[in-house]
């Protein structure tokens, strides 16, 4: 396959970051196309942490061309900061190799103003949000009123809009939210800085990435969030505000059915979350204590610390249909060692009756029953095994199970943090 898209098959966290990482070395470009700096890649490149949150992980491999399609909304500042810390690491020296959609939405201060001050006056109403004013962007570009990378052009046309803009969230935040209002000339004066570096990453990123597939380029589609945080088909209102599945990567890029040739899939081998909403397989307690311990289960973005429960079949499986999956990588094997027995959910018992996939009304997640099946577990460190037929047997069974229980085959699984600790079964790029 020459175009592949990495998405969340959970709730984000999966661990996708590695996967893109490491895919990223056989691809030419990797894209962006949704989400913002609510993101967080956390990736380990010869033993040094790198957290992306804006700029995509192909830019930890020399040469790849990064590129930030028209579904993101992107906190200008953000990016910026992003860019100098990755230089000061020896990373990202070509600018040429970044590219910015013309039409991707900037993040203002004021959209965080609002994000954090609606979450505050929720108190336990509260979604949970990143608090990087994800949300209020969105709502800008669907409003129509938001300002995109193009606007930056033009710069007294920009100036008006950020006032227009910045007047009337001011209005909001001191009326409504009774928040403090956002400082205008600041802000203006950070935009008027940041303009002059942002100009020359500006493009049409589609045209460029349409014409670089018709090139035989190698792309990466590199997705942020999770199936179960999509603005349509996650756990509404406990969503971000993007759509995250497979399907975003065409609006998102501007580019047409037929360009994606397949989908791979990340999943924990069990199952995390963060921020508030429905969780069928979620445990309390010591062993979850111990998970989060183990596989340092703290949100990249804010580090927050994660909800932890068992592998959900029926979410897994919805997650393949919505996404048309075509391989599933299950990170995070390793943390499972010494857990015996392991639960995996394989139904949920709902009003009386038995679902193997998510019952109508994504609000049902709030009172279904999971159904577990106790598996063995293992004691054998996995953290050295390259291939399927190396694991410990009942390790081996767990992987056998999943795939068997969500009807899609597994193409990799994860058996620790580094790039190399990877059973690769197919990489997507050589099938
Ligand atoms: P927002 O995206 O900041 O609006 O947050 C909405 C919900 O999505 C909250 O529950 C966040 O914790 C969650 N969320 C957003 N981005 C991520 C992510 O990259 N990983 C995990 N959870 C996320
Ligand atoms: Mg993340």
């Amino acid at each position: 396959m020459k175009t592949v898209a990495v998405v969340g098959a959970q709730w984000g966290d999966e661990g996708k970051g590695k996967i893109v990482d490491m895919l990223a070395a056989d691809a030419d470009i990797v894209v962006r196309f949704q989400g913002g700096n609510n993101a967080a890649h956390t990736l380990v490149v010869d033993g040094e942490k790198f957290v992306l949150r804006l700029v995509p992980a192909g830019a930890l491999h020399p040469g790849k061309i990064c590129v930030i399609g028209n579904g993101t909304v992107v906190d200008p500042v953000a990016l910026l900061d992003e860019i100098d810390d990755l230089k000061r690491r020896r990373h990202f020296a070509d600018e040429t190799l970044l590219k910015l959609s013309c039409e991707a939405h900037l993040v203002m201060p004021y959209h965080r103003a609002i994000d954090r001050a609606r979450e505050q006056r929720a108190g336990a109403r509260a979604i949970g949000t990143t608090g990087f004013g994800i949300g209020p962007a969105y709502e800008d570009k669907v409003a129509r009123s938001g300002i995109r990378f193009d606007d930056l052009h033009d710069a007294r046309k920009f100036d008006d809009k950020l006032k227009r803009n910045i007047a009337e969230k001011n209005a909001y935040l001191k009326a409504v939210l009774k928040a403090k209002p956002v400082n205008g000339a600041e802000i203006a004066a950070s935009m008027k800085r940041a303009r002059r570096r942002l100009l020359r990453y500006l493009c049409d990123t589609g045209e460029f990435l349409s014409d670089a597939i018709a090139g035989g380029k190698r792309v990466l589609f590199e997705g942020a969030h999770g199936t179960m945080l999509d603005i349509d088909h996650g756990t509404y209102p406990y969503v971000t505000s993007s759509n995250c599945v497979a399907s975003a990567v065409l609006a998102g890029t501007g580019l047409g059915p037929g360009k994606l040739d397949g989908v791979l899939g990340i999943s924990k081998a069990y199952a995390t979350r963060v921020g508030a909403g429905p969780f069928p397989t979620e445990m309390k307690g010591r062993l979850a204590d111990s998970i989060r311990e183990e596989g340092v289960e703290f949100g990249s973005a804010t580090g927050r610390p994660l909800r932890i429960g068992w592998f959900d079949a029926p979410l897994a499986r919805y997650a393949a249909r919505v996404n048309g999956l075509w391989g599933l990588a299950l990170t995070k094997l390793d943390v499972l060692t010494g857990i015996d027995p392991i639960k995996v959910c394989v139904a949920y018992q709902y009003k009386g009756k038995r679902y193997e996939t998510l019952p109508p009304g994504r609000s049902a997640l709030e009172s279904v029953k999971p159904i577990y099946e106790e598996m063995r577990g293992w004691t054998e460190d996995l953290g050295s095994v390259r291939a399927l037929a190396d694991l410990p047997e009942s390790a081996r069974l767990y992987v056998e199970r999943i795939a068997g229980l969500t009807g899609v085959p597994i193409a990799m699984v994860g058996v620790g943090a580094s790039r190399e600790a990877t059973i690769v079964v197919q990489n997507p790029f050589l099938a």
